[in-house]
């Protein structure tokens, strides 16, 4: 990490973009940029409610913005509209057979999905969820691999007003089973079977297990993928594709109110809980439509490619919602990136002509891995644009990125954004910006974000400290599902009447925002999020397991990569056999991507007096470095130096 902050700090390097960009960019002229963004900076509400025009509205809002009691905001107050109706039937009149899904399996199966099949897909759906009596405000679990469907089911929620939960497809049974559970779902989604890598993920054999004993009364609809068997359970489970024979392809997109629900997306935080963030329709939708639009620069002639799956926040932003409300074709790829070879990825860039390209670093480092041979075999030149998101890009990876995939014809647009901000706060504007190798360049229009000390007092250039949001914007999130204390503390807590992002940064002299990581204890692996305290308390929850610490050590591809520090019970002895035995584990309460790389056994965890485990000592052993800073509140200093042999023998 450190060597990281060092090489940011060096990166003076600027990529303005082309006047071949800027001739057709939305956003192209610089003076009238700053004096928009220095109008919607000083006039917010008269800045949205101009915007609010990108999407079709049943009735207009009394208000823009109204704050409540407790950090409750209420955006466009009074108005109605429906997401579903602005993503899709309202481009019928003039797209309906324009594509708006191209989809390619992993085994290269592919479909196409216009606007209007893809409406009279909707439609249908819609009607099965109403037929199967999920209504508004219910909520409505979504578990399968990157199909059509998943997209199909998504809208159609969103069209009822029920809210969906998706998970993604590789979390275990039991952190299923705790997103059901919280959420009280009454329904789940999933499919037979999705590939990845060549596999068939067991994704009903999982849904199965997760509702298991559960006491909540769910039903099941079961996408028909794989052909792989499956038990189905009767008058509990049912299969899509006989729901939808059935149903009729016409459903009125109802009026729902502005702040009616959208959606739940669990994430970690820095308990042990994941935490369900709660979005609302209309500001998610303005800011993911407009962010789309100007950040992405979409025209009509695009083809639209974000290798984000729908189990994340970006799968929803920037897959789901915001190219669609803009009429944009999209592509999506159901496998991995390397399946069955590590030309996938430029394959489907040159057969289906995307010209935007959106991914994350972890992806890039691993191409990168691969040598430049693999892309330079492909006719890429389709493409105009690129984008990042989820972790820190490391300057070689940019200009990786830019030479060898955009031919140094692409601006880079690396775009800072959360769960909870629902859409991208800070990234250059490609017509406009001189890119910066790693930084995320400027705050979003409406945008009002900031570094701080822990009092709150803005930091001078170059100075690293908290990043916080001043002023509410629409896309943030409404809540914690159930958990309105949690949503206070967590969020707005910290620094009073200021948005605490968990993430530092530092701003440079030109006003560019450099992200340096997270503050919390939650690791970015591969740019997922995982929580410190989740990972110990599965990790302890293993009969052998006394004490648990977990920290983030760095990875060359997945950024940060996860090392455990467990002290056994008594009489145990950390064999390999256990140290499988607790990857495993971890695995199975939660999902691969929780797998430690790592794991220590030591006698004991390294503790302050107050009996805090001393995270940083943790985090530099299991960088490789030499033990440093101040060791003085240590309770048991000989722990370390037994610690510092068993990681760096
Ligand atoms: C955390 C949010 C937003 C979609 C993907 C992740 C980190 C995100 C960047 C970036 C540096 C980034 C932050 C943030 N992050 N984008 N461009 N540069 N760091 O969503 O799981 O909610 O995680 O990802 O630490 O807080 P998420």
């Amino acid at each position: 990490m450190d060597k990281n902050i060092l090489n940011l700090l060096d990166e003076t390097r600027k990529f303005p973009p082309s006047a071949e960009f800027k001739s057709r960019a939305h956003i192209a002229n610089k003076d009238n940029f700053v004096r928009d963004l220095d109008f919607s900076r000083s006039h917010p509400q008269e800045y949205w409610a101009k915007q609010a025009r990108i999407l079709d509205w049943f009735k207009d809002w009394d208000s823009v913005l109204k704050q409540g009691a407790d950090n409750s905001f209420s955006w466009f107050d009074g108005a109605l509209l429906n997401a579903s109706y602005n993503c899709i039937d309202r481009h019928l009149p003039t797209k309906s057979k324009k594509a708006a899904i191209l989809w390619e399996g992993e085994p290269g199966d592919k479909r196409t999905l216009s606007f209007e099949e893809l409406h009279a897909s909707v439609c249908k759906f819609a009607n099965v969820l109403e037929g199967l009596g999920v209504g508004p405000s219910d909520v409505v679990t979504v578990y399968m691999p990157m199909l059509p469907e998943l997209l199909i089911a998504m809208q159609a929620c969103a069209r009822i007003g029920a809210l969906h939960n998706v998970v993604f497809a590789g979390f275990s049974a039991q952190a299923l089973r705790e997103r059901i559970e919280d959420s009280r779902s009454k329904l789940v989604i999933t499919a037979d079977g999705g590939y990845r890598k060549g596999r068939v993920l067991d994704t009903k054999e999982t849904v199965d297990k997760a509702l298991e004993g559960l006491g909540l009364d769910v039903q099941v609809v079961v996408v028909e993928r794989a052909k792989n068997p499956v038990s189905m359970i009767d008058n509990r489970d049912f299969w899509w594709h006989e729901l939808m024979v059935r149903a009729p392809s016409n459903h009125l997109a109802p009026k729902l109110s502005a702040e009616h629900p959208l959606f739940l997306l669990y994430t970690s935080g820095s308990t042990g809980k994941p935490k369900g963030i709660l979005h609302t329709t209309a500001g998610y939708l303005l800011h993911t439509t407009l962010s789309s639009k100007l950040i992405f620069d979409l025209h009509d002639d695009d083809i639209f490619w974000c290798s984000a799956d729908a189990g994340w926040v970006t799968g929803h932003s920037y897959v789901c919602y915001g190219p669609l409300a803009n009429g944009t074709t999209i592509l999506i790829y159901e496998g991995a990136p390397n399946c069955p070879d590590w030309g996938r990825f430029w394959r489907l860039i040159e057969n289906y002509q995307v010209s935007k390209f959106y991914t994350a670093p972890t992806a890039i480092r691993a191409f990168m891995k691969q040598g430049e041979e693999i892309p330079g075999a492909y006719n890429l030149t389709s493409l105009k644009l690129l984008g990042t998101v989820g972790e820190p890009i490391n300057p070689e990876a940019w200009m990786w990125f830019n030479r060898v995939i955009g031919k140094g014809n692409c601006p880079i647009v690396d775009t800072w954004w959360q769960t909870e901000t629902g859409g991208i706060m800070l990234s250059p504007l490609p017509g406009v910006t001189d890119a910066k190798p790693g930084s995320v360049a400027t705050p979003f229009f409406g945008v009002d974000a900031d570094v701080v000390d822990d009092q709150g007092r803005p930091l001078p250039p170059n100075v690293g400290g908290n990043l916080v949001i001043r002023s509410p914007w629409p896309g943030m999130l409404r809540g914690i599902h159930g958990d309105k204390d949690r949503y206070i503390k967590q969020y707005w807590s910290d620094i009073p009447g200021v948005y605490f992002t968990g993430d530092e940064a530092r701003r440079d002299e030109d006003g560019f925002f450099w992200i340096l990581g997270r503050i919390d204890d939650v690791l970015n692996v591969s740019g997922h999020r995982l929580s410190t305290m989740e990972l110990e308390s599965s990790l302890v929850s293993h009969p052998a397991v006394a004490e648990a610490a977990v920290v983030g050590a760095p990875h060359e591809i997945k950024g940060e990569a996860i090392a455990a520090f467990v002290s056994l019970e008594q009489g145990r002895i950390g064999s390999d056999e256990l140290l499988a035995k607790l990857k495993a584990h971890v695995t199975e309460q939660i999902g691969a991507i929780a797998r430690p790389d790592q794991i220590y056994f030591v006698d004991a965890l390294p503790k302050t007096r107050s009996g805090k485990i001393m995270r940083r000592v943790l985090r530099s052993l299991a960088s490789g470095q030499k033990l440093s800073g101040d060791l003085s509140t240590l309770e048991d200093r000989q722990s370390i130096e037994d610690i510092a042999a068993v990681a760096n023998p």
